[in-house]
């Protein structure tokens, strides 16, 4: 018998609390005066050290909590998720949000889910750490086996800010919004458990794939009764999600590869002529089931981006506009609706190049500075003004086989336009941190 409950209630939410590090809501920036060791963070004060790479911009975001604004467009599609759920599996999914803390170990983040020692998400260009063990998320799924181990219910609707050192573009943001599904069955009881009353007919559904190896723990049958399960409820979620789309929607399911579930799938939507990843999902891997006391149950996860999701269905054409504080873009959305952004008048842009030498001597030839690196200096110096950066030269010195990059910043505002002179000013700044933390040779 399935005894959760939707929204956590009090008695519920204060339980769920105390598992979760005693996080606070209530969030402070950086301690820097006593210290240069240690940082703030959500109230707690984190040791740093050589691996610390978060940048005041990054900081100042986890201070910002979207989902806690009812009328945010992202809060607003993860309220509708969280309603289709209710509505079509009373009582079976628990919304956990605000609860969980954005620092994470190492462990919870990697290791827990088996993410190798190798992997490129680890590396500390693409990850922020605040020291070597201790982290920002970078995917809800960092959650997964605190969230298992309460075992508070068989289902769970997870609802974070995770954390990624990432390219600046439109739809490139360091801090963007995950929303991690768990539903876990009885083994005993498998077949009643995950049969779907409302199963979705009408859908076109391309490439069915068999997304990776059953687990050898697994029977076929059990497997499959699983990832129908899965799919059916991602389905019926992106019906409901786009009914006032096209009547074709098709999707298609690409086979794909998680450490942490297996089989593995990408879920892609065909949306105005383009296929849009939405979300990686699989069957859990019975080892985290096993591990957090849930040796007798099967289950999928999934992870959907919730700005990939938003930008298409409310038409928001640049993914620095989920952080506006300007009235001219949060007047626009109300609880429980999706409707169509008006966008106000786009300000002009102001492309600015950057080029350096890397290495300050002509003799270094060995210097390297990852895009993601340059990148972090863009939004400290420049914040949300930045719109987009990139690489748009690179080679080596013939001679003295010395590198050379040069990256085109583009400058624009959300919401005024601005004077040449500010934006000069911007760039020095840029030019300045650059020459601070990095050994390059302006050209
Ligand atoms: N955490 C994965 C990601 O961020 C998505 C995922 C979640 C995949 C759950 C499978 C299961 O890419």
């Amino acid at each position: 018998m399935i005894m959760s409950v939707m929204k956590i209630r009090f008695s519920r939410r204060l339980n769920f609390n105390k598992l979760f590090l005693n996080f606070s809501t209530n969030v402070k920036s950086v301690n820097s005066s006593e210290s240069g060791h240690y940082i703030q963070i959500c109230n707690e004060k984190y040791k740093t050290d050589q691996f610390n790479n978060l940048s005041t911009s990054i900081l100042q975001k986890i201070n910002v909590k979207l989902l806690k604004n009812e009328n945010h467009p992202l809060t607003i599609l993860k309220s509708l998720i969280e309603d289709h759920f209710e509505k079509n599996f009373k009582n079976q999914y628990m919304a956990v949000d605000n609860l969980l803390n954005p620092v994470v170990t190492a462990k919870q983040n990697f290791d827990d889910l088996f993410i190798h020692k190798n992997h490129p998400g680890r590396a500390p260009t693409d990850t922020y750490y605040i020291n070597e063990n201790q982290l920002l998320r970078t995917h809800t799924s960092a959650h997964q086996r605190e969230v298992l181990s309460s075992k508070l219910s068989d289902g769970y609707l997870i609802s974070a800010d995770v954390y990624r050192r990432d390219e600046i573009d439109v739809s490139h943001y360091p801090v963007f919004h995950q929303m991690e599904g768990i539903k876990l069955f009885s083994k005993s009881n498998l077949t009643e458990e995950s049969k779907i009353q409302n199963s979705v007919t009408k859908f076109n559904i391309k490439e069915e794939k068999k997304g990776g190896p059953i687990q050898t723990c697994h029977d076929l049958n059990e497997c499959d009764l699983v990832v129908n399960n899965l799919k059916k409820s991602l389905e019926g979620l992106i019906k409901e999600l786009f009914k006032n789309e096209d009547e074709n929607l098709q999707i298609r399911w690409i086979e794909a590869f998680f450490p942490f579930t297996s089989p593995s799938w990408e879920m892609e939507v065909l949306f105005r002529g383009k296929w849009l990843e939405l979300c990686g999902c699989g069957v859990i891997q019975q080892e985290i089931l096993n591990k957090t006391g849930n040796g007798d149950k099967v289950g999928w996860a999934f992870g959907l981006g919730l700005e990939r999701i938003a930008m298409v269905l409310f038409n928001i054409p640049d993914i620095r506009l989920f952080w506006s504080q300007d009235e001219r873009f949060l007047s626009q959305f109300k609880k429980g609706q999706i409707t169509q952004f008006q966008s106000f008048s786009k300000y002009p842009s102001c492309y600015k190049d950057i080029s350096f030498w890397l290495g300050k001597n002509k003799s270094d030839t060995n210097v390297n500075v990852h895009d993601n690196e340059i990148f972090d200096v863009v939004r400290d110096a420049a914040g949300d003004l930045a719109e987009d950066v990139k690489l748009i030269d690179e080679f080596t010195h013939p001679k003295t086989g010395r590198k050379s990059k040069c990256y085109r910043i583009n400058y624009c505002s959300l919401n005024r336009t601005f004077t040449n002179a500010e934006v000069d000013e911007i760039q020095n700044k840029v030019k300045d941190i650059m020459l601070k933390r990095f050994d390059i040779e302006l050209r």
